[in-house]
């Protein structure tokens, strides 16, 4: 890279205070119209740019990659998971990926404990019956849900999302189990009294609520296929603030059709943004817009993490958050 500004091309619009810190910064290009961008769009981007800033509405794959100039030195991705880049053909084409982790974990993690919360107590089924003029008042047996409390709730992957959501959830009386490649450290599973399951097939045959909470790799895609969904007790609940592609989500939509499962609460699908018209039909999941970390706040923090990543790199140095694609 030259002395020159770095050019820099933003796929979506970010918050007004990180597109004009970048400006400043950068030789930046935005997309002013916030339409996700094609892949002959991208393919034009990265042949142009120095630095690519791509979100999760973007795919960069091998298609995009292999027409990359040779400017192209960093994708400093917006958002934690990086599913949407082939890290492999990014690597051998000598392309750093970094991503922006720890600023989405508390937001992610209200989230999911928000559908925790949610999907038992039949929070959005409630607020329709209030909009539809159907309350007729309240009753002894009217909207009976079921108690969080005492409940034994299942989180996959004990990363940094996964322990924050542990966190609150004892504030719930919940009690924490987990499975994850690894076992954490002693100490934390002690200051969570959380139960480590080696077996992912044996916590989900015991648990009341799980919670996905690991990133989409390909070791994790459709982890919960139709056969560990048939594992869950008849009661059980599931909440997937994560990547739809961890659920087999048509084996979702039978269990819950079936009312083999009792619920789910999904903040992501198989399919962004197109959702399974069949859980539309379904009173007992929460469906919403992959708006996990959507506050102003955690945006901001992102877009500071994605400039610290390109200053950093244009200053010669490792930037903070690269991905290695071992990691996945
Ligand atoms: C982001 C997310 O907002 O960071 C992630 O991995 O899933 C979201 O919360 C989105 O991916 C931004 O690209």
């Amino acid at each position: 890279m030259s002395s020159q500004k770095p050019r820099v091309v933003v796929t979506r619009r970010l918050p007004d205070v990180i597109e004009t810190r970048m400006m400043e910064l950068f030789d930046t290009r935005l997309n002013l119209d916030d339409q996700p961008m094609s892949q002959s769009a991208l393919i034009e981007a990265v042949k142009e740019a120095d630095v690519l800033v791509p979100t999760i509405t973007d795919r960069i794959d091998l298609g995009v990659l292999s027409q990359a100039g040779p400017d192209l030195k960093l994708i400093a991705s917006f958002g934690t998971g990086v599913d949407h880049i082939d890290l492999k053909t990014a690597r051998q084409r000598g392309i750093n990926v970094t991503n922006t982790p720890g600023v989405l974990t508390e937001d992610t993690a209200d989230m999911t404990m928000a559908l925790i919360l949610a999907v038992p107590r039949r929070l959005a089924e409630g607020e329709r019956l209030v909009r539809s003029g159907e309350w007729h008042g309240w009753s002894p047996t009217g909207m009976l849900g079921h108690r969080i409390w005492g409940k034994r709730l299942g989180i996959i992957g004990m990363g940094r999302i996964g322990t924050a959501v542990a966190r609150r959830a004892r504030g719930f009386g919940l009690s924490i189990h987990y499975h994850n490649r690894r076992r954490v450290q002693d100490s934390l599973e002690e200051q969570l009294e959380a139960t480590y399951w080696q077996s992912l097939d044996q916590m989900i045959a015991h648990m009341d609520i799980i919670s996905v909470n690991c990133p989409h790799t390909p070791a994790t895609y459709h982890l919960l296929n139709k056969r560990r969904i048939d594992l869950m007790k008849s009661h059980a609940y599931v909440v997937n603030p994560s990547r739809g592609e961890v659920i087999d989500e048509n084996a979702l939509v039978r269990a819950l059709h079936e009312g083999r499962i009792s619920g789910a609460g999904l903040d992501v699908f198989e399919q962004e943004p197109a959702i399974n018209p069949r859980l539309l039909q379904l009173e007992n999941v929460v469906l919403l817009p992959h708006m996990g970390s959507a506050t102003i706040e955690g945006r901001v923090d992102m877009g500071e993490k994605v400039i610290i990543n390109i200053r950093t790199f244009v200053d010669g140095h490792s930037p903070p958050d690269r991905v290695i694609d071992s990691m996945f």
